[in-house]
């Protein structure tokens, strides 16, 4: 294809040519300029079992023989199978309702629509609020971008977007206090990550952080939400990231790995309890055109299987530790300010925009050590944003052989020294 072509698609043109994929298989890319590309990753940390599972193409092809769409509220034999899949071996047992629609980013705003519902038919329209995080990210619609911490996605936004209130990042102490400054009688929900992603390069939180916050939403009366969208389905090395603490939200909300890239798909998750007054009021929520679609479900469920199958969450959770170890490592090097992470979710925190020899003050140094991996043979995902301004990620599929992690480990380290000098 001609490059004046391919540099049309993005909606803001940049100087380089984005990459054409001709296929992929495992966890390598094929680029058709004849690149190999060890997708380190996971796309946009998405891609858990790895690429080019026949049986997840099968499965969406038979969906597809079968029913190629139904409006949402109707059912089909994909979507019974997904949701009792999830219900019965993936889901905390209260975690009862479950919705689909097409990503992470519709999830969120579903679940905040699920929250204000809940209080609204509670008669309680006063609880709006939903109290976010400083360094989150949860999505690009725009009451997922108004409840997102993450500075520069906001910035151009900044003066439409509805007001929600945000905590602190890793201090119950700084969410109670914001809570009572706030009112909690106008709050409906607090929702965070449980390991944060792309804003912070997989921040974990300490200890008690989580069970903290369980408790304040339980003392005033508010719901608690978890946005596993990167966290979900064994990217952390438990089923879901909040499994780590033994905390159970209220609504929970997956993507990405739920179809492990292989399907646009987002999951809902909720109670019965956070139901039950909408209900009562025989009120629904309104769907998107593409919920619950059955080439999707069909992905979700032959992705899930995998994930079962093959026992690749202990996988994350066991090749995650020893890739942590190897990229340790790095902290030897003056650019490297912490190497962190839960399962194969991990987070290379940069010195940036201090050194004024790489660019001077703001500037994106990390976005340099990734096109420069990229250039030696190995995606690795750009992070950061407020107080980690640079940062990258580690996601790769759960596949990963023990020789792709060294060629990982080592093309970072080339990379980060071609970057920032020895
Ligand atoms: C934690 C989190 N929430 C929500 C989203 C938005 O998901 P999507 O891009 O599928 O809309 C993302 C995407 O990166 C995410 O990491």
């Amino acid at each position: 294809m001609e490059e004046q072509r391919i540099a049309s698609f993005p909606f803001v043109p940049t100087n380089d040519l984005p990459p054409v994929v001709e296929r992929a298989e495992g966890c390598t890319l094929y680029f058709a300029d004849g690149r190999d590309v060890l997708d380190a990753g996971g796309g946009a940390v998405a891609v858990n079992i790895g690429h080019g599972r026949t049986e997840v193409a099968d499965a969406v092809a038979e969906a597809t023989r079968r029913v190629s769409y139904v409006l949402p509220p109707w059912v089909t034999e994909e979507r019974i199978a997904l949701v009792e899949l999830l219900r019965s071996r993936w889901l905390p047992s209260a975690l009862t309702r479950v919705g689909f629609t097409s990503g992470g980013s519709e999830s969120v705003d579903t679940a905040v629509r699920l929250a204000l519902a809940h209080f609204a038919a509670l008669g309680k329209p006063e609880r709006r609020k939903v109290i976010g995080r400083e360094a989150s990210y949860h999505g690009l619609t725009m009451t997922a971008l108004a409840i997102s911490g993450h500075q520069s996605r906001r910035s151009t936004f900044e003066h439409v977007l509805a007001d929600h209130p945000k905590m602190p990042v890793d201090d119950a102490e700084g969410l109670e206090k914001l809570l009572w400054d706030e009112g909690p009688e106008t709050v409906a929900a607090v929702i965070a990550e449980p390991v944060v992603g792309a804003t912070a390069g997989a921040l974990v939180p300490s200890d008690g952080w989580w069970s903290d916050v369980r408790t304040l939403c339980d003392q005033h009366g508010v719901l608690l939400i978890t946005d596993e969208v990167m966290t979900g389905f064994g990217r952390t090395g438990r089923q879901f990231g909040i499994d780590h603490w033994e905390v159970v939200p209220d609504i929970m909300v997956g993507g990405k790995g739920l179809s492990g890239g292989y399907a646009p798909l987002g999951g809902v998750f909720t109670t019965d309890e956070v139901v039950a007054p909408i209900a009562a009021q025989g009120e629904g929520l309104m769907f998107f055109t593409y919920s619950a679609h059955s080439a999707a479900c069909a992905a979700g469920i032959a992705a899930l299987k995998i994930l079962e199958d093959e026992d690749l969450v202990v996988a994350s959770a066991t090749k995650g530790a020893d890739l942590l170890e190897r990229l340790r490592r790095l902290e030897g090097h003056y650019a490297v300010r912490e190497v962190r992470g839960l399962g194969l979710m991990i987070g290379i925190e940069l010195v940036a925009g201090m050194s004024g020899d790489i660019d001077g003050p703001g500037a994106r140094p990390g976005a340099k050590v990734v096109a420069e991996a990229l250039r030696r043979g190995v995606w690795v995902y750009p992070a950061g944003d407020g107080n980690v301004p640079d940062a990258l990620l580690v996601g790769p599929p759960f596949t990963i052989t023990d020789v792709e992690m060294d060629r990982l480990v080592q093309v970072v380290a080339e990379s980060i020294s071609a970057v920032y000098g020895d």
